[in-house]
């Protein structure tokens, strides 16, 4: 008998995770979600809103709107993942841009906006069967999951398959650009006073600078073995 469990992935920016996830999602027949593609919608809607850019934040104005902003996923059977949706509408291609990944870390400094989404993603994953990833969930969405694991590699590592990503999607992208991006994330995600990015007490961790996904998944994939079996 193998029982259902929570999968809760946390880390850097650009480790990997959501790879793992949705592969270990897949292989379980689990929900997978990237709550960092919550983070990035809602920022997206400041942008579109003009709330934020790279000079100014109207915080107040973003959290007088949370309750009427809608974040929701649905399954594309053809990518074999769930895209994010804002307000009823595709965002998964406009929320994956440089230009939100250099506000979005902000935006996810905001207590108000961290309580509703929390909100939401404990909501998503009260049934378990969940592999969840993001920068809080071992800490703080789910620290009962039975499964913890904490993703880190060297931020060169992650740059460049960052700056890959970017440039296969046909986006004009610039390495350093990137690396700077990759460290301000880090700082901003790991010194602010809510739930910063730190790891969990339980949380198995995986530095996966010089590891391939397969060696890590088959890793990763004994860990979830004896937890479900
Ligand atoms: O995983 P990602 O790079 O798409 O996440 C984008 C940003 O969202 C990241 O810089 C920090 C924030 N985030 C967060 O604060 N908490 C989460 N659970 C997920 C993401």
């Amino acid at each position: 008998m193998t029982k259902k469990i929570t999968i809760a992935i946390d880390g850097f920016s650009s480790t990997g995770k959501s790879t793992i996830a949705k592969e270990l999602a897949k292989e379980l027949g689990y929900i997978y979600v990237d709550t960092g593609a919550m983070y990035r919608a809602i920022t997206l809607y400041a942008m579109q809103q003009n709330y934020i850019s790279g000079n100014h934040f109207n915080t107040e104005a973003l959290i007088g709107d949370l309750a009427d902003i809608s974040i929701s996923f649905s399954f594309n059977d053809t990518l074999g993942f769930a895209e994010v949706y804002l307000n009823n509408l595709n965002v998964e291609k406009q929320i994956r841009t440089i230009e939100v990944s250099k506000l979005v870390s902000k935006v996810a400094t905001i207590s108000e906006v961290r309580k509703k989404l929390v909100l939401e993603q404990q909501d998503m994953g009260k049934n378990k069967g969940i592999v969840m990833d993001g920068r809080d969930i071992g800490t703080v969405v789910f620290p009962d999951a039975e499964l913890k694991l904490f993703m880190t590699a060297s931020a060169d590592k992650r740059a460049k398959r960052r700056y890959k990503e970017l440039l296969d999607r046909g986006d004009k992208v610039i390495y350093e650009e990137i690396l700077h991006n990759v460290q301000e994330r880090d700082h901003i995600d790991s010194t602010r006073e809510d739930s910063p990015l730190t790891i969990a007490k339980d949380a198995v961790e995986f530095d996966n600078s010089d590891m391939g996904l397969k060696e890590q998944f088959e890793r990763i994939m004994s860990l979830v073995s004896s937890k479900i079996s």
